[in-house]
């Protein structure tokens, strides 16, 4: 497989024409089902069901008439049972903890492992990394597939890498003073707490040497984009991946126009669906996304239903599309007194008062017969002595009240000092804590 980068920094196929590229994808996509049902009984059996072969895909478009897979798939499979190669070939095992039950696990072959580099050193370099970069890897390093497949992207792109991995907040800012890392890797929340802990050392964004973040893993909203950007003194970049379909690298922004991760079409094949019917939607209209792999050998996945709710929007400064940012999960909307709500749009209001920071959680809660929505949501670090019980009071009416009138639900809205919020040791923050009874 042909990734060299040519002259312009790029590899030919991020500004191949769309003809190029829909011919590529449909080539690898007939690869990928013949190799799934050939090698994987249970794809073979769910095809057989509906009484369809790898050969009735003569059109990108017939893809739509496969089944799909879920993680529900994986846990029925467990822990091999849709691998497509003896497990001889499988270099490296990850998994990904759902919030219940089995863990899904994930397998790689050693061209996996060389495709996922290439592809996460594509997005280093989109997000504007280069061979000159030394770069600080606080994604967790073990099962968790942020740490190892940032980290081999990071090599193959030529960078120096310190392998930190999340948490030990002190340390990471000594490194981030003595070692003099130029690009920060981590979850966004993750991003934020690395900043108090700068501000607790009287660094300010310009005294380090960050310049750039690649930040994914969670969602996150463009004021949480705004709010990072100026508390590290950085520019803060996009990536998107998740452990079913690969890892860190699916897709990334571009630096120069930040304008949603460009999605790697060359190794997979994205869709959106109606959420409840399964119905294919059009580029440009919101629903969920589903990817099928074109070039995985260990784990060929099609039609993957990632739960992400977002828009396939046409490429910018490359000719794959892009995906608008995630809005949220389909499995993290809540229903509060009837009204759905994402967390990501809590986070927007709350990042429109300039005195609050990222870090916020929503508690549910069954008051008698009705929900309870809490909002805990802490200080910007610097104001956390300054402000009295009165004050932060007040900013908390302020924004209970832009929540009503932008979202038509009551919040009581606490504001509470830097640190209050948990923290999760693989850096991914948890938004939401629902306490009612099931
Ligand atoms: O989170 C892979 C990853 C690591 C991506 C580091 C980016 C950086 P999983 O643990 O399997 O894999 O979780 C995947 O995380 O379905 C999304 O819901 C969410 N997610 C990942 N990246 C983004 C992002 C890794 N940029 C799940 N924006 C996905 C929004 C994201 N959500």
């Amino acid at each position: 497989m042909d990734m060299a980068v040519t002259t312009s920094g790029l590899e030919p196929i991020e500004t191949a024409s769309r003809d190029e590229l829909q011919a590529l994808q449909l080539d690898r996509l007939r690869w990928t089902l013949r190799h799934a049902y050939d090698n994987v009984a249970h794809y073979r059996a769910k095809c057989d069901r509906i009484g369809i072969t790898p050969e009735d895909l003569r059109s990108l478009a017939d893809l739509s008439r496969f089944p799909f897979t879920t993680k529900d798939d994986l846990r029925q499979t467990y822990p091999y049972g849709m691998f497509a190669v003896p497990m001889r070939d499988v270099v490296r095992l990850h998994a990904s903890s759902g919030t219940t039950g089995k863990p899904t696990v994930v397998g790689y072959t050693e061209r996996d492992i060389a495709v996922w580099a290439n592809l996460m050193a594509r997005s280093l370099r989109a997000a504007g990394a280069t061979a000159d970069d030394i770069i600080l890897n606080s994604y967790g390093y073990g099962l968790f597939t942020g740490g190892l497949g940032a980290h081999y992207g990071a090599e193959r792109l030529g960078a120096t890498v310190i392998p930190m991995s999340g948490g030990q907040t002190e340390k990471q800012v000594q490194l981030i003073r003595d070692l003099r890392p130029t690009v920060l890797l981590c979850t966004p929340s993750y991003a934020l707490t690395l900043a108090d802990e700068l501000a607790r050392n009287n660094l300010r964004p310009d005294d380090t040497s960050l310049r750039l973040g690649l930040f994914g893993a969670e969602p996150w909203t463009n004021e949480m984009r705004r709010e990072i950007e100026t508390r590290l003194g950085i520019d803060a970049v996009d990536v998107y991946g998740l452990s079913e379909v690969m890892g860190p690298g699916v897709a990334c922004e571009c630096i120069e126009t930040k304008d949603g991760p460009h999605i790697w079409e060359d190794h997979f094949y994205p869709e959106i669906i109606d959420p409840l019917t399964g119905e294919p939607r059009p580029d440009g209209a919101e629903g969920e996304l589903v990817f099928t792999t074109l070039t995985k050998e260990a784990l060929p996945i099609i039609r993957y239903r990632t739960r992400d709710l977002t828009r396939l929007l046409p490429g910018s400064v490359r000719s794959m599309r892009r995906m608008a940012k995630v809005s949220g999960r389909s499995d993290d909307m809540l229903i509060i007194r009837g009204v759905n709500l994402f967390p990501t749009q809590i986070e927007e209001i709350l990042l429109r008062n300039p005195n609050l920071c990222g870090q916020y959680q929503l508690q549910i809660s069954r008051d008698g017969h009705l929900d309870r929505l809490d909002v805990l949501v802490e200080l910007q670090p610097e104001l956390s002595r300054r402000y009295s019980a009165d004050d932060r009071e007040a900013i908390g009416r302020d924004v209970a009240h832009h929540i009503k009138s932008m979202i038509g639900i009551s919040a009581a809205v606490h504001v509470v000092e830097t640190d209050t919020i948990e923290r999760t040791v693989v850096g991914k923050a948890r938004r939401v804590v629902d306490k009612r009874p099931k």
